[in-house]
């Protein structure tokens, strides 16, 4: 009889089981809930995250060292990560990579081109050689601000730029996501079993409002720092925000560069048509597991009104208004 063979999870849904013994000690003590998609999360520092995730947090925390030229794009889940990878790589790069048809983002997916810390380079324990990498540095992060390694938050020459959206465009977005990458034999969340932990910020790096909030304040307080930019924003007026990224991260366009129409080719190619429709896009996978094509759902405003019900809408919104009122935020 032939035996059966059970695959190998992807390793975004690694469990506890095969972490090291320090770390299983340290999350021994921490909160835990219910996951969206691996089978936990856990409270540290006041953020949750799933325990692979975590391991990667506390390795980054001890050991990344930045450079003065680093910049660092954060985000939580779903705000339009992959977008701002791709424009941000294709803005600072566009000496050496020429917005061409033989451009990097034709042959990898951005995550590829700007790797995030806790998830990709110290996940799993790893050391990164960082040393060679080409200045300015490019690397993402989905880490809260006060959680972000202490030297980075002193460097006075490290830029963030930071993206937020809408919660309710987030929820919806994040619903979709981690049930796109729930192993077929699995039964998927219902809207309702993720929107109260959603509401309790029980949710990847949330909750959301605080998350936005810690990167809002450094934004008022340390502008030549932190450039904080709205999704929605992006989407209604996407050259005039590139143009104010550029000039924040010290890049701004040229006359001749705004005569040749530079500016329109980046947004062009970094357009979500552009590059959902790219091969690598639609059949890639992460060298973590997921596929490329999860992250490139329907990359509109005001999605959630397909999903939401009045009751769910307002209830977010109240959230919103509780936690970010008098901060001059809105989102
Ligand atoms: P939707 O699920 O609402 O479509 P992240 O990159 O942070 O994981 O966020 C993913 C969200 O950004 C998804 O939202 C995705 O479709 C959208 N997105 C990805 N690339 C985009 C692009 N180039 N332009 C606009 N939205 C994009």
């Amino acid at each position: 009889m032939p035996s059966e063979i059970t695959p190998t999870p992807p390793k975004y849904l690694q469990e506890e089981e095969t972490l090291p013994l320090e770390l299983k000690n340290i999350i021994s003590t921490l909160p835990k809930e219910k996951g969206w998609l691996a089978s936990r999360l856990y409270l540290y520092q006041g953020f949750w995250y799933p325990v692979r995730h975590l391991g990667g947090v506390i390795n980054c925390q001890n050991l990344f060292r930045p450079n003065e030229t680093d910049i660092f794009l954060s985000t939580t889940p779903k705000s339009g990560t992959t977008w701002l990878k791709a424009l941000v790589f294709t803005l600072t790069n566009r000496k050496t990579h020429p917005v061409t048809k033989n451009h990097p983002l034709i042959t990898k997916n951005p995550h590829d081109l700007v790797p995030f810390l806790e998830i990709k380079l110290f996940v799993d324990n790893q050391v990164p050689d960082l040393s060679s990498l080409a200045s300015p540095r490019l690397f993402s992060t989905h880490l809260p601000f006060n959680s972000l390694p202490e030297p980075v938050k002193l460097n006075p020459g490290c830029k963030i730029v930071y993206l937020c959206r809408n919660p309710k465009d987030i929820f919806v977005s994040l619903w979709h996501f981690t049930n796109s990458l729930k192993p077929q034999d699995t039964k998927t969340n219902s809207i309702e079993d993720v929107f109260d932990m959603f509401c309790r910020g029980v949710t990847l790096f949330g909750p959301v409002w605080d998350h936005v909030l810690e990167y809002w304040k450094q934004s008022q307080e340390k502008p030549d720092r932190v450039y904080f930019l709205k999704f929605e924003d992006v989407k209604e007026k996407p050259g005039e925000c590139i143009r104010g990224l550029a000039g924040f991260l010290g890049c701004p366009f040229s006359e001749g560069e705004e005569e040749s129409g530079l500016v329109d080719d980046i947004l062009r190619m970094c357009s979500f048509e552009h590059l959902r429709a790219l091969e690598i896009n639609k059949n890639g996978k992460l060298s973590s597991g997921e596929e490329n094509k999860a992250f490139f759902r329907r990359g509109v405003v005001g999605d959630w009104k397909n999903y939401l019900s009045d009751e769910m809408a307002d209830k977010i919104d109240g959230i919103s208004k509780e936690k970010l009122g008098g901060s001059g935020l809105i989102v």
